[in-house]
């Protein structure tokens, strides 16, 4: 029976939510574990991988991570970002990702907002650059939120028909 790893870099939590509902709407054999834990992708069938965008690009780990990604391995990523949707920035963290893994088969990409934690506002807020930037995020403090949860969760399900295809 296929078997999918759901995995995610997440360090606020917002990104763990996402996954979270991608691992509910996938049924049978699957497995929803930090990234850090994972220590090989063998004997999985699909991988869903999941960041939250930091500094205009992906985390480190998840760039390290995505380079070891097997050839014609079925894979679909998602991540989470301040910004407004549909911004050139978190745009570009998703296209820097799936280069990473043009080996690989890309089924698809997910993001939505994430509230960026109140220490990180208030550090950016005091800087010049970046207090416009930090009012505008002010308002991805809902998000995640129930809707989504469903996009990802509709997402995810498409995934599955796509990898079964
Ligand atoms: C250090 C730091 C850097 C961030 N940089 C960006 C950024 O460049 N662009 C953006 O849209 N969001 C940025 N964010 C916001 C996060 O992407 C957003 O809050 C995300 O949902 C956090 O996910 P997590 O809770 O899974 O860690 C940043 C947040 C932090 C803490």
């Amino acid at each position: 029976m296929a078997k999918t790893l759901i995995t995610y870099f997440s360090r606020t939590g917002n990104t763990r939510q996402i996954a979270e509902a991608i691992e509910a709407a996938v049924p049978g054999n699957k497995e929803c574990r930090p990234l850090a834990e994972i220590e090989s992708v063998e004997g999985y069938d699909l991988l869903f991988v999941g960041f939250p965008v930091q500094t205009h690009s992906i985390p480190h780990r998840v760039e390290q991570f995505l380079k070891t990604i097997p050839r014609g391995k079925n894979i679909a990523l998602f991540s989470t970002h301040g910004s407004l949707t549909g911004g050139r920035l978190s745009r570009e963290a998703l296209e820097h990702a799936a280069s990473l893994v043009s080996s690989a088969r890309l089924l698809g990409t997910f993001s939505c907002r994430g509230k960026v934690s109140q220490e990180a506002l208030e550090v950016l807020s005091r800087s010049p650059e970046h207090k416009a930037w930090s009012e505008m995020a002010g308002s991805a403090r809902t998000h995640p939120d129930e809707h989504d949860s469903k996009e990802a969760a509709a997402f995810a399900r498409w995934v599955l028909t796509l990898a079964a295809g």
